[in-house]
């Protein structure tokens, strides 16, 4: 409490720059990423140190987010601690511990799967240290663990994948689906979403499911094995562009034309994707945005001021398509 009352004091000496001359640094954060912004007045500058719990390097879409975050500290002058949790919850788990150790103000955590956090986010509470949720949701017994989650909608995006789909092949054919990593929310509800508009398409079947684990070398292998165990396949459904690119490379390694032979309709908008659809090997792509680093530390900065934030805060994703992709692709940010 005492220390979260410290950043508080820092913040409001920050927000008050022309009034408070004089205003000291209390010396709560340890050293920062780039010098911190001198004032005029030569008062204290904004000052706090964030622990960064990430998943790991999967997927470009990860890539862009970690970036986001990095970014947004320097820009800042927020000191930002960074763990890769190498596809371990463990690992995840222990980052959060040694963040709560080192006393940081906030932490960020980009939980792998939805259970199995709460132990550890009780111990951060208990020493009011808020957690920020970022991008993917967890399932806790008590809402307070976490302050907020900065997430995309994952069942609307299944959702408008399918909606796409069913236009496409007009309402009918055997479809594949590659799922994300078992357990994770953008898996669980990225399906859950698909599945509920292909109730309406009783032609539209989902022959094959399997995890590919958001990486473009597993969605390669599981959709060799889809192939040659099914040559009746028409689509892919993937839950992220990695392994729709994967799954591109072993269509064509098994001698049939990605994009033609087999639509491929994928998720999170990347510009691998978007460039691969304008080669005409992929067919459409859901976006997820992953540049959650601004709205992540606004979201801190009001919670450190003592302010509310919602619980959920929701990026708007569109999608891009043969008709849309090659036109976005020269502003694309990631
Ligand atoms: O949680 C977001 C998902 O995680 C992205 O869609 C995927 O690419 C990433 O690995």
């Amino acid at each position: 409490m005492k220390r979260n009352a410290a950043v508080l004091s820092l913040l409001a000496c920050a927000g008050a720059l022309l009034s408070l001359v004089g205003c000291g640094d209390s010396g709560s954060t340890t050293s920062s990423n780039s010098p911190a912004p001198e004032t005029k007045t030569g008062a204290a500058p904004k000052k706090y140190t964030v622990g960064f719990s990430q998943i790991g390097a999967e997927s470009a879409w990860r890539t862009a987010e970690t970036k986001s975050v990095q970014d947004e500290a320097q820009k800042r002058g927020v000191t930002l601690k960074f763990a890769d949790g190498q596809q371990k919850q463990e690992l995840q788990i222990q980052a959060v511990r040694s963040f709560i150790a080192q006393k940081v103000d906030v932490i960020f955590l980009a939980p792998k799967v939805e259970t199995g956090w709460e132990p550890v986010l009780r111990e951060a509470k208990r020493v009011n240290i808020p957690v920020i949720l970022l991008d993917r949701g967890i399932k806790v017994s008590d809402d307070s663990l976490y302050k907020t989650l900065l997430t995309s909608d994952f069942v609307e995006e299944g959702r408008m994948a399918a909606n796409w789909l069913a236009k496409r092949m007009n309402g009918k054919g055997n479809i594949v689906e590659l799922q994300g990593t078992v357990g994770s929310a953008p898996a669980n509800d990225r399906k859950q979403g698909f599945a509920e508009v292909l109730a309406k398409f009783p032609d539209m079947k989902v022959t094959r499911s399997q995890t590919g684990d958001f990486t473009i070398a597993k969605g390669k292998e599981v959709m060799e094995a889809f192939l040659k165990a099914d040559p009746t396949i028409q689509a892919v459904y993937a839950h992220n562009d990695d392994m729709a690119l994967g799954a591109a490379q072993a269509i064509e390694e098994a001698g049939k034309k990605p994009g033609k032979d087999i639509i491929l309709v994928s998720i999170d908008g990347v510009h691998q994707a978007l460039e691969a659809i304008k080669d005409g090997k992929l067919n459409c792509s859901v976006e997820c945005n992953p540049l959650l680093g601004p709205g992540a530390f606004d979201a801190a900065e009001q919670i450190l001021a003592g302010k509310d934030v919602p619980k959920r805060i929701v990026s708007k994703d569109q999608q891009f398509d043969e008709s849309t992709a090659a036109q976005a692709l020269p502003t694309r940010k990631y």
